[in-house]
C-alpha cells in the first residue's frame, strides 16, 4: 500500500505523474456558480434540500435526487436551472441510469454531492442486524454507488470535484451510534483515500462532517443535541465551505472542534470525558 518516494519514476507513479501540492486552499475555490452542474443525491429534505435550494439561488445548475419525487420537486419549485432526477441510491442501475441522463443532457458534471444517508440510534442491547443492514445498504453501499456512477466523469474533467457527508459521529466511537458511528467513519476514510487520487489530477474532495442538524433524521433524538442548527445553517456552511475550498468542512466550529480535540485523548481520557458529557 505504501512506496517510499524515491526520485526515480515508479511503475505506480509514472513519469510526469502529478504530485500531491501543498497550496492555501486544499482545493480550488469558487467565485461564481452561475453555469456550474452540480448534482445533489439526497435533496428531498434536511441538509440536502437546503443545500440545493442555496446552490440555485447562488446560480448553480442543480440536478435534485433522493426517493420521493414529489419532494425534490417541491424542492426544485420549477426553478429552470433545477432537475429532478429520483432514484434509491441501494439501486445501483438507477444510479447508474440517473448519470447517463446527465451526461447527455449536460455532457459533464462540475460538482457532486452525496448527501443521502439514514440514521438510527442503537446499543448493544438493542442491536438488530436488519438495521445495521439497512444503514450499509444506504451510508455504504449507496454511496459506493454514487462514486461508482461519477468518479468516470471527475476523472475526465479536471476542476470538477465531489463532497461526501459523513458526521461527527465517524470521528471515534460514540455511545447509541453503534451502527451509524462506523458507517460515517468508513466515509471519512473514504473521503480522505479519494483526496490523495483526485487533488493531483486538479479535482477537489470535500469532507463535510456536521454536528448535530435540525431535519427530519434528528427529529426523533429525545436527548438535548448540543450546538443544534437549522438545515438552512448547515447549506451555509456547506456552500461557504466549498467556495473557499475547504477539504474538511465542519462545523458548528465550538462542537466539532471540542469532539476533535476529545478524539486525540488517551482512551482512558476520551472514554471518561463522553461518559461525563453524555451520562451514557
Ligand atoms: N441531521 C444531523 O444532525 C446530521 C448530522 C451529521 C450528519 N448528517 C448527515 O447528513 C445527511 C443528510 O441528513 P439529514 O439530517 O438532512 O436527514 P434527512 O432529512 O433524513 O435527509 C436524508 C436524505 O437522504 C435521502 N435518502 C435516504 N435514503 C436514501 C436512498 N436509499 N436513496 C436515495 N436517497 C436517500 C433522503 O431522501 P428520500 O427519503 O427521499 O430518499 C433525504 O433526502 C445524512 O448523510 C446524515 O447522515 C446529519
Amino acid at each position: 500500500m505504501f512506496q517510499l518516494q524515491s526520485s526515480e519514476p515508479s511503475p505506480a507513479q509514472p513519469q510526469g505523474a502529478p504530485a500531491l501540492r501543498r497550496s492555501r486552499s486544499m482545493n480550488p475555490p469558487i467565485r461564481d456558480w452561475h453555469g456550474r452542474r452540480v448534482w445533489v443525491i439526497g435533496a428531498s429534505t434536511g441538509i440536502g434540500a437546503e443545500t440545493a435550494r442555496l446552490l440555485l439561488a447562488r446560480g448553480a445548475r442543480v440536478a435534485l435526487s433522493a426517493r420521493k419525487e414529489d419532494a425534490l420537486h417541491a424542492v426544485a419549485n420549477g426553478h429552470p436551472e433545477a432537475r429532478v432526477l429520483p432514484l434509491d441510491v441501494t439501486q445501483h442501475a438507477q444510479v447508474l441510469a440517473a448519470r447517463d441522463v446527465l451526461q447527455a443532457e449536460w455532457q459533464g458534471l462540475d460538482l457532486v454531492l452525496v448527501v443521502a444517508g439514514a440514521y438510527n440510534e442503537m446499543r448493544a442491547e438493542s442491536f438488530d442486524m436488519a438495521r445495521v443492514n439497512q444503514l450499509l445498504e444506504v451510508n455504504l453501499r449507496g454511496v459506493f454507488h454514487c462514486i461508482d456512477a461519477t468518479l468516470p466523469m471527475l476523472l475526465k474533467q479536471p476542476g470538477s470535484g465531489i463532497g461526501i457527508v459523513s458526521s461527527v459521529a465517524g470521528f471515534s466511537g460514540l455511545p447509541r451510534a453503534l451502527a451509524y458511528g462506523p458507517t460515517k467513519a468508513a466515509l471519512i476514510n473514504l473521503a480522505e483515500s479519494l483526496y490523495f487520487d483526485l487533488h493531483p489530477r486538479g479535482n477537489a474532495v470535500y469532507l463535510i462532517n456536521p454536528g448535530f442538524v435540525e431535519t427530519p433524521a434528528t427529529a426523533g433524538n429525545d436527548f438535548v443535541m448540543p450546538g443544534l442548527i437549522s438545515a438552512d445553517e448547515a447549506a451555509k456552511q456547506i456552500v461557504d465551505g466549498i467556495e473557499r475550498g475547504t477539504f474538511h468542512i465542519h462545523f458548528p466550529k465550538g462542537f466539532t472542534n471540542w469532539l476533535r480535540l476529545a478524539r486525540v485523548l488517551p482512551y482512558r481520557w476520551y472514554f471518561w470525558l463522553i461518559h461525563k458529557v453524555t451520562g451514557l
